[in-house]
């Protein structure tokens, strides 16, 4: 009895959005249309934010809290692309993706790359 009762309210509190949603959208989306430079959410990212971090706070509204996909592409199979091509994207953008170089730090921006690449695998 008292496991299954644990049980329940771990995958409740999981089940919880985290506090920090991209640009406070939630399920819309982050707004679009903002030209580049914007991007979701605006800010700079605190230089301590750890991939895990930085990705459920500018990237899931996008790709998925999983990287599952959503308006942009499902990022759970790009374990074989070059980093150099994933760090592309993630600094410079590409079409709707917005460019997040001056987000983050290029550290930051490294980490993300090693995180897609780990999605498809966890
Ligand atoms: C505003 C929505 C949006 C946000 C926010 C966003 N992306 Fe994207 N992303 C896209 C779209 C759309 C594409 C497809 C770009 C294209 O047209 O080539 C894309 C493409 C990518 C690609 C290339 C995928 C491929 O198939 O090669 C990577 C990697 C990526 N995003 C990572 C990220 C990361 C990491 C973040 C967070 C720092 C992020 N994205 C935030 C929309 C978004």
């Amino acid at each position: 009895m008292a496991p299954l009762g644990a049980l329940f309210v771990a995958g409740c509190s999981n089940n919880q959005a985290p506090p920090e949603g991209p640009a406070g959208g939630g399920p819309g989306g982050p707004r679009m249309g903002g030209g580049p430079g914007g991007g979701p959410g605006g800010g700079l990212v605190d230089a301590k934010a750890t991939a895990p971090d930085i990705f459920q706070m500018k990237c899931a509204g996008c790709h998925g809290d999983k990287g599952q996909g959503r308006m942009g592409p499902n990022l759970t199979k790009k374990a074989g692309a070059p980093d150099d091509a994933l760090y592309k994207v993630i600094h410079d953008g590409a079409g709707k993706m917005p460019a997040f170089g001056s987000q983050m730090t290029e550290a930051q921006v490294k980490e993300l790359v090693t995180y897609v690449k780990g999605l498809g695998k966890a």
